[in-house]
């Protein structure tokens, strides 16, 4: 079936977001970790995590309109710290939980069961039992007037891989690691590699 806007936009709220947000492919899964001024922390799941350079080392992220309720990114605006813990095999079901909306002063970190972890005077709190963490500063913030998302650019500014997945060119090894793949809002997989292909040419 082929589906154009005017069926896109009859389909039912809840349909039409599961539909939708699984048209992207897959997509990493991270927890994001932060606190506010007063120490309270803070850990919420998020898929929207996309490479935007290598030099500096960006990532962005994508959080919903809905400013008032969105704990992490009020902490991430006012802090400028926070953490992004890729989510692997033994913790996904634990990190699934942290979507729900927890009320500020319960940190989901204790509400799902994964300890924290301090790195390096690092001000935001990483997930101990995460395999790769990183560090991340805010560095630019766009609300985008298409639909009033936060787009959040951070600069990687501490990043906690074991030596054991680093290749010699560099690349990490992100399956060894467990890390977990996504789509839509509820589906995880693991992942296997078909292969490493050398750098194109013409
Ligand atoms: C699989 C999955 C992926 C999600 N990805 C995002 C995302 O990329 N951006 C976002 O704003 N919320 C995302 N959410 C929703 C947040 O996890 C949820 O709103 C959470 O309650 C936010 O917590 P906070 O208020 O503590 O920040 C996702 C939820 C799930 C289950």
């Amino acid at each position: 079936m082929i589906y154009q806007s005017a069926q896109l936009d009859a389909m039912e709220q809840r349909y039409r977001a599961a539909f939708v947000n699984s048209l992207s492919g897959f997509k990493a899964a991270n927890l994001v970790g932060s606190c506010d001024a007063d120490g309270q922390y803070n850990l919420a799941i998020m898929s929207s995590v996309v490479h935007i350079g290598s030099h500096p080392p960006l990532l962005a992220l994508v959080l919903r309109p809905d400013d008032a309720k969105q704990h992490s990114l009020q902490n991430i605006l006012s802090q400028k710290h926070y953490t992004l813990n890729h989510v692997s095999e033994d913790i996904f079901k634990a990190a699934h939980q942290t979507a729900a909306r927890y009320p500020k002063e319960i940190s989901e970190f204790d509400a799902v069961g994964l300890d924290t972890q301090q790195l390096a005077d690092f001000p935001a709190p990483f997930v101990k039992a995460a395999v790769v963490k990183l560090g991340m500063l805010l560095r630019d913030h766009k609300k985008l007037e298409i639909n009033g998302t936060h787009l959040i650019i951070g600069e990687i500014v501490l990043a906690c891989v074991p030596d054991s997945i680093i290749g010699d060119d560099g690349s990490v090894d992100i399956g060894a690691a467990n890390t977990v793949t996504l789509s839509g809002l509820d589906s995880y997989y693991s992942t296997s590699r078909l292969a490493r292909m050398p750098y194109a040419k013409p």
